[in-house]
């Protein structure tokens, strides 16, 4: 197991709060901001575009983290395409695919609105969308996927880790019984990656979405969408870099990922993101998987012992924590808990709401993990929570 106290060092905001709202956005280790640093202070340029040798190293620097990336959820890099976050990557698949009036999409009512609303607006083309039920922990059974599969179902897209509830689907299970009927499969790993090993070649997905500024530790402003055939999407935008000869009567587009990446992309934040994933890899992604599976299986466990707490979610929980106190509203007891103890988490909808809404309240307090985080920073969410139990 890795040494959190020398990891702690790698993130200096973590000396002045506690900081238990990773399911939004997590911290970034000094050495990815290093590097991005370095990018802008000694050899800043375009990629892509160049023959001079600030050019030439930003190209080398941006695809070396690409491959980087690749390796970590082991698909190949031209399988690799770089976006701004999870939401453009699933968006992508929504606006890139050849949809006809009839097509069929599943998706659950645990989902992220943005893994969401890009299938409900297929509605106005005339594809019907299926958004399959769950358990009251936000658990699907993938025989209800099965069970909701036609003829005319083209995708099925689900979370890998749910950020309302913390539940953990069997991805795997799901691909395979929507291939087995000539269906794609999406997966949102929004809340995986980085968080527990992903394996995007083994699950057998046709796309997989996720930021990279979550368990992947990189910055704001990345995302990724792993593709396992590029010929099946067509790029959102087009323009400079995605193309290979123009004419003013026609273009050839690039083979992927570039043609995927129209315009000067994110350089310094894919650049962080590489350096963030070696960093993830050097600790060891199932080491970190246990941490933080450790301290929200504690967390919860502490949080359901305190009189007038109510805990969402499984037993067996990714690192994502929701609960309630009786007879206060969630962001109240956000605000308390930032106000007494500087600690950090997030109150409200999670951008989910027919799933907190399924749970009859209007929003949970959610504690979310990361490898950063200790067993006494969930003791002090405790003590502050049972204190405001006090007030209610
Ligand atoms: C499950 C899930 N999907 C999608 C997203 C959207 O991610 P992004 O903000 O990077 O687009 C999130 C963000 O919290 C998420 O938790």
């Amino acid at each position: 197991m890795f040494n959190i106290h020398s990891v702690r060092k790698d993130f200096p905001v973590l000396d002045e709060v506690i900081y238990l709202d990773n399911g939004a956005t997590t911290q970034t280790p000094v050495p990815a901001v290093n590097a991005m640093n370095d990018y802008f202070l000694k050899y800043a340029a375009n990629h892509g575009r160049g023959a001079h040798r600030l050019a030439r190293q930003t190209t080398d620097n941006y695809e070396d983290a690409r491959d980087r990336i690749a390796d970590f959820l082991n698909t190949a890099p031209e399988n690799t395409v770089l976006t701004k976050n999870a939401s453009e990557s699933i968006n992508m698949v929504a606006l890139g695919l050849n949809w006809e009036a009839g097509d069929h999409v599943i998706t659950t009512l645990v989902e992220h609105h943005s893994n969401l609303l890009p299938w409900m607006r297929l509605r106005e083309k005339g594809v019907d969308v299926t958004i399959v039920g769950s358990d009251s922990e936000g658990c699907i059974d993938p025989k209800d996927v099965d069970a909701a599969i036609t003829e005319r179902t083209k995708l099925v897209s689900v979370n890998h880790v749910s950020n309302v509830f913390g539940s953990i689907r069997d991805v795997e299970k799901i691909t395979h019984i929507a291939q087995k009927s000539g269906a794609m499969v999406l997966v949102d790993g929004s809340q995986s990656a980085g968080h527990m090993a992903v394996d995007v070649n083994k699950i057998g997905c046709d796309f997989f979405a996720t930021p990279g500024h979550k368990g992947m530790l990189g910055p704001q402003g990345t995302g990724i969408l792993c593709i396992k055939d590029p010929d099946v999407l067509e790029p959102t935008y087009v323009g400079g870099g995605t193309v290979h000869a123009v004419t003013t009567e026609s273009y050839e587009l690039e083979p992927s990922p570039s043609k995927f990446e129209a315009g000067t992309p994110n350089i310094p934040g894919v650049i962080g993101l590489g350096r963030a994933v070696e960093y993830v890899q050097e600790i060891g992604v199932e080491d970190i998987e246990k941490h933080e599976k450790d301290l929200a299986s504690y967390a919860a466990k502490c949080l359901a012992e305190i009189e007038g707490v109510e805990v969402y979610g499984p037993e067996d929980r990714a690192g994502v924590v929701p609960f309630n106190v009786e007879g206060m509203n969630p962001h109240d007891v956000a605000m308390i808990l930032d106000e007494t103890r500087k600690i950090c988490v997030r109150s409200g909808y999670h951008c989910a709401m027919p799933s907190v809404e399924m749970l009859g309240v209007e929003g949970t307090v959610r504690a979310s993990f990361a490898l950063y985080n200790t067993e006494e920073e969930v003791d002090s969410l405790v003590e502050g929570v049972e204190q405001i139990t006090m007030l209610a």
